[in-house]
C-alpha cells in the first residue's frame, strides 16, 4: 500500500484474513451477519464467568432453527455442568483442559431413539430405520444444529471450539450421560469468554479455487495453490502457536497414522454397538 491509497474496508480486510492474503478492494454482497461468520475462530481456553442468563435457551432456539432433514430432528443436545463428568470428559478427550474451563458445555447427540420410542409408543417398525442413511442423516441433523448455535454464540460476542475428540470415547459417554439406545454423542462445543492470552487469530483457508469447482471438478491448480496456502498457514501458525506447520504436514500428521485416530478406528463398531446398525 502506498500513501495515497485509501484505507481498506472492512469487507477487504475480512477476506484478508479468511484468506491470508494482502488486502484487496471487493464489492461482493455483505451485511453483518456475513462478516460475523467471516469473523470464526476457535478459542482453547476460557474465563470461568459465566454467559448471560438465558443463553443456551437463545442457542438452543438457533440449533433448532436449522433445516432439519424432512423435518426428522434428529439431534439432541446434553449440557453438561457436573464438574466430575466434565473432568471425565476432559481426559477421553486427550485432556483439553478448555472442557473444564469453559462456563458452558454441549455435548451433541445424533439420536434416532425418540423416532423409536414414537414408532414403539404407535406400535409400528420403522424398517428404514437400522440404515446408514440414517445415522447419516442424524450425524448432518447434530452438525447443523450445532453450527447454528455456533453463529448465534459468536454473534453474542462468546467464542467456542468443537470437541470432535468425544469420539475417542462415545461408549464411556454414553454410559455417563444415560443415553438410550440410538442416541450418540457426535462432538462436544465450549462456549465462553476467551482468556486474553488464548484470544485467537482468524486461521486462513485454503483458497476458495480449490473448494469451488464450476460444472465439473478440477485438480488443474490445486498443487500449485497448495503450495501457496501452505505458506500462509505456515505463517499463521508461526505467529498463533509457535511452532511452524504447513497445511501438508498438519494433514499428514492428522491422517497418516491410525494411532493419531485416538482410538476412533474403532468407530464404525462402536455406533453399531450404540445402536445404529449401519446395514
Ligand atoms: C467437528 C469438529 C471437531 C473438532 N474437534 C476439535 C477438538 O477436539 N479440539 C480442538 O481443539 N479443536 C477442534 N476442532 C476445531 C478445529 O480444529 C478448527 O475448527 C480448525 O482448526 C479451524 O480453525 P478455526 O475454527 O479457528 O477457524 C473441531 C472442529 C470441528 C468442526
Amino acid at each position: 500500500m502506498n500513501a495515497i491509497d485509501p484505507p481498506a474496508s472492512a469487507q477487504a480486510l475480512a477476506l484478508a484474513a479468511r484468506y491470508g492474503t494482502e488486502p484487496k478492494s471487493s464489492q461482493l454482497p455483505w451485511n453483518d451477519v456475513i462478516a460475523s461468520l467471516l469473523e470464526h475462530r476457535s478459542v482453547r481456553g476460557y474465563r470461568p464467568d459465566p454467559v448471560p442468563p438465558g443463553t443456551l435457551e437463545t442457542l438452543i432456539a438457533a440449533a433448532q432453527s436449522a433445516a432439519t432433514s424432512s423435518n426428522l430432528q434428529t439431534w439432541s443436545v446434553v449440557e453438561v455442568t457436573d464438574p466430575a463428568k466434565r473432568a471425565a470428559l476432559a481426559e477421553l478427550a486427550n485432556n483439553q483442559k478448555h472442557i473444564v474451563e469453559c462456563p458452558l458445555f454441549l455435548v451433541w447427540l445424533a439420536d434416532v431413539s425418540r423416532n423409536e420410542r414414537l414408532a414403539a409408543s404407535e406400535g409400528k417398525t420403522l424398517e428404514g430405520l437400522p440404515y446408514f442413511e440414517t445415522f447419516l442423516v442424524a450425524a448432518i441433523d447434530a452438525a447443523l444444529a450445532a453450527q447454528n448455535a455456533v453463529v448465534a454464540a459468536e454473534a453474542l460476542g462468546l467464542s467456542t471450539v468443537y470437541i470432535g475428540a468425544l469420539r475417542n470415547d462415545p461408549e464411556r459417554i454414553a454410559k455417563m450421560l444415560e443415553l438410550p439406545p440410538g442416541a450418540m454423542a457426535v462432538f462436544g462445543l465450549c462456549i465462553g469468554y476467551p482468556k486474553p492470552e488464548s484470544a485467537a487469530e482468524v486461521k486462513p483457508r485454503l483458497p476458495q479455487e480449490v473448494v469451488l469447482h464450476r460444472d465439473r471438478y478440477s485438480t488443474t491448480k490445486e498443487n500449485d495453490l497448495r503450495a501457496t496456502y501452505d505458506a500462509r498457514l505456515e505463517e499463521f501458525s508461526k505467529r498463533q502457536e509457535m511452532s511452524a506447520y504447513t497445511w501438508t504436514d498438519r494433514v499428514i500428521n492428522r491422517l497418516s497414522t491410525i494411532k493419531a485416530l485416538s482410538g476412533r478406528d474403532r468407530l464404525k463398531s462402536i455406533v453399531v454397538g450404540l445402536g445404529f446398525p449401519l446395514r
